[in-house]
């Protein structure tokens, strides 16, 4: 399960400064991120909240069914302690978005609490960089079960085949190599890949 995390004002996207943020709304968002991982058989929970405590509630109560979390923490990505500490405590990786390029404005949108505790931050692409978080999530799970699926086949093999592994399509690496060490090696080969087709939304633009 990938849990889409936003933070307070982002209920008002497609409202809330358009030039900044752009015409699409939360529910944009959502649909965009849940049919992205449908196509990988994932199921999304997506939830917002203006409150920091809801947003801490959520990712606990989550904790140990999530297997990749989107956060857009508003305007707490640059004052809160509490979020990075709780992305901590999960046992999967967050991705960390933001719709505006937030170095590009004030000076104080440029320190990011919330990105020490975060695998990675795409900022600047607009809400299309929910969709980009969306898939690499997707992709590093099914390379991950793609791997399970070659090990449980042949257990001394480095090179797998893609297949279908609980549910999510699975593709895989041609090396071994340990998690979290950088992301290419956890890549489908690209003979291996969903076709592109096959993504769903794959035909978004990005703004
Ligand atoms: C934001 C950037 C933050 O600085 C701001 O407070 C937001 C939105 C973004 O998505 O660009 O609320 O996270």
């Amino acid at each position: 399960m990938i849990l889409l995390v936003n933070g307070p004002n982002l209920n008002l996207l497609g409202e809330r400064e358009p030039e900044v943020y752009g015409h699409e709304t939360l529910a944009d968002v959502e649909r965009m991120v849940t049919e992205t991982c449908a196509g990988y058989g994932l199921e999304v929970k997506a939830f917002q909240s203006n409150w920091e405590g809801a947003l801490l509630d959520f990712l606990q109560l989550h904790r140990h069914e999530a297997q990749g979390v989107i956060l857009n923490p508003g305007a707490l990505t640059h004052t809160s302690r509490a979020l990075p500490d709780c992305l901590r405590s999960l046992r999967c990786p967050t991705i960390e978005v933001h719709i505006s390029n937030v170095h590009a404005r004030e000076a104080w949108r440029h320190q990011s609490f919330v990105a020490e505790a975060a695998q990675g931050q795409i900022v600047g692409l607009g809400i299309a960089g929910y969709y980009y978080a969306a898939l690499h999530h997707c992709t590093q799970l099914a390379a991950k079960a793609g791997r399970a699926a070659a090990g449980a086949e042949r257990p001394s093999a480095g090179a797998v085949e893609a297949g279908a592994q609980g549910g999510v399509a699975t593709g895989a690496p041609t090396s071994a190599s340990p998690e979290g060490t950088g992301t290419g090696d956890l890549l489908p080969e690209p003979s291996q890949q969903i076709p592109v087709e096959q993504m769903a939304r794959g035909d978004y633009e990005p703004l």
